[in-house]
């Protein structure tokens, strides 16, 4: 996901320019669709696109530098040396490996990075020092996540019996998780690798319960709201099921009423987010679990973003709308830890409302020489740094913790927010209740997409959307030494591209609104794989 987001805007670049060269040249996009269709369709064309495609890919990489440097010499294969590298020269190595990476300090990214982390090769000392003073943000706590990390990292959670200390932190976790997202004592779950493996578990098990109780359903199907995140398709298109895709209001919110229409008699499952990642809105989950109970379905809330966030900010007293067990038809809700319950990557739950429902989510197999295996989610080995991790941050922070933390995060926030709505031509999109918004244009005279290109000429990150077209913005620790930079950022740009319409034709703002164009989106598809053949190509 985090890698997507990075790349999105590059995949797209590219595929635009090829393909509007290669087959639109500006018209009506119907009568497009079915020459594309046809021209794709014509014997041997796969191999040509196919071909094509690639090439592009080639030339896009070096343009982005991640293609080898022209004149540099094809460097042998990588293989395990033959001889092992000395100690100092690898954590040199490290260092130098770490160097290149995007640097927190420079507090340019929305998305990605809810921890400061440790300055385990000291070249980001002064960078916590500034944080400590700008917001009192105690970095201790993230060192005291990897310690945690580091003293469990070669434990292994496959067996409960044999490390019980990883299953007391592990079911404590699901504990303090459940209690809340104001679960019940009934409430249970499993813990994750991060929420993609908690959703694709939650899909994962209810496909299996509508297998045991609906036999009578033969094609499981889902509906979820456009702006449910896209592992919820992964999860359909892995685990066999269909997906009905629902449009959302002018509120950006899910249209619940388009949902129930959406309802057949194969529907398994209906999907909520709390809040969707794209504008950080939460959609009417009680308006979703009334529908449930009515139609005897089950609800997911992919709480994925906002499950570690969304308690705290209530308790401080934003206005926040119901979204989580109190909702009586809601049945699971993913949250992940790594996310703003501030561990390490690689740690998510998945709540259940209760035993009975969690039970479908349990793989066993009783056959095999080896023993009885039974295993909870996707992961057959798991390592114990998470598991302690996670356990050590929760408690580390507790309640009144996270809610310093909100509060932090929330007034960078609602200063951000404010001061975008001031600024002429830009504004935030429907009502977020909590850290993650998007700042869309409410003027003809001002393309989105070219703010966001002024933006990163002065060396931010933009996170670029579409359908409309705007920019993800989820406040981080980071933020708040520059969130001032920002606002004075954002107006400058605004005004350097109010009525320049030329610019909406350059850089990716042009790019972006030729793609709106491209009328078959399988050719999109088609050359994103080529691009990820091309970036994890082996060395
Ligand atoms: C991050 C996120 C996911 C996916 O989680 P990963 O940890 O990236 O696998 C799913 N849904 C929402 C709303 C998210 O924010
Ligand atoms: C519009 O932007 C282009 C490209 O940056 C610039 O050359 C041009 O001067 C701008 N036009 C106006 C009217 O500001």
């Amino acid at each position: 996901m985090a890698f997507l987001l990075y790349i999105e805007h590059i995949i797209i670049a590219v595929i635009v320019v090829v393909l509007c060269n290669i087959f639109v040249n500006k018209g009506k996009d119907a009568f497009l669709k079915v020459i594309v269709g046809v021209i794709k369709n014509l014997p041997g064309m796969d191999v040509i696109i196919e071909k094509v495609l690639r090439n592009e890919a080639t030339n896009f990489m070096k343009q982005v530098n991640l293609a080898p440097k022209k004149g540099e010499a094809k460097k042998p294969r990588v293989v395990i040396p033959k001889v092992g590298i000395p100690h100092d020269q690898l954590r040199e190595e490290l260092k130098e490996l770490q160097g290149k990476e995007n640097q927190i300090e420079d507090g340019n990214i929305f998305a990605y990075m809810y921890t400061l982390p440790d300055d385990h090769f000291q070249i980001q000392k002064e960078c916590f020092d500034r944080f400590e003073k700008a917001i009192g943000y105690s970095v201790d706590h993230d060192a005291l996540v990897t310690e945690a990390h580091h003293a469990f990292l070669h434990e292994n959670a496959l067996n409960p019996m044999i490390f019980p200390s990883l299953r007391t932190m592990e079911t404590e976790i699901l504990s303090m998780s459940a209690a809340m997202l104001n679960g019940d004592e009934d409430a249970c779950g499993f813990l994750t690798s991060g929420g993609t493996e908690s959703i694709l578990m939650a899909v994962k098990c209810y496909r299996d319960r509508a297998k045991k109780l609906f036999p009578h359903i033969k094609e499981p199907e889902i509906i979820a709201p456009i702006t449910a995140h896209p592992v919820i398709e992964k999860a359909a298109h892995y685990f066999g099921l269909k997906i009905t895709r629902t449009p959302i209001g002018p509120d950006q919110r899910a249209d619940v009423k388009a949902m129930e229409r959406a309802i057949t008699s194969d529907t398994v499952l209906l999907v909520g987010s709390a809040p969707q990642f794209c504008h950080g809105i939460v959609d009417d989950i009680e308006a979703i679990s009334d529908l449930a109970l009515r139609k005897g379905l089950p609800v997911h809330v992919d709480g994925c973003f906002g499950g570690f966030m969304l308690p705290w900010v209530e308790k401080l007293g934003y206005e926040v709308p119901k979204w989580d067990f109190r909702c009586p038809g809601v049945t699971s809700i993913s949250a992940d830890i790594h996310k703003y319950g501030y561990t390490v990557k690689g740690s998510s739950v998945i709540v259940y409302r209760n035993a009975d429902i969690r039970k479908y989510q349990i793989f066993v197999y009783a056959e095999w020489p080896g023993g009885l295996y039974g295993s909870p989610s996707m992961a057959g080995t798991r390592g114990g740094g998470n598991i302690a991790a996670s356990w050590t941050s929760m408690r580390a922070l507790g309640e009144d913790g996270y809610m310093r933390k909100a509060k932090e995060l929330m007034d960078i926030t609602t200063k951000l927010k404010d001061g975008i709505n001031n600024i002429d031509g830009l504004c935030i999109l429907g009502k977020p209740c909590m850290t993650g918004f998007s700042i869309g244009s409410n003027s003809p005279d001002l393309d989105i997409l070219a703010v966001a290109d002024a933006m990163e000429k002065r060396g931010w990150k933009m996170e670029r959307q579409q359908n409309p077209f705007c920019l993800h913005c989820s406040i981080l620790p980071h933020h708040a030494p520059v969130a001032d930079k920002m606002l004075l950022h954002l107006k400058e740009c605004a005004e350097e591209c109010r009525d320049n319409k030329s610019l909406s034709k350059q850089g990716t703002a042009g790019v972006y609104g030729m793609m709106a164009k491209i009328p078959d989106k399988g050719l999109i598809s088609d050359f994103i794989v080529e691009f990820f053949s091309e970036v994890y190509k082996c060395k």
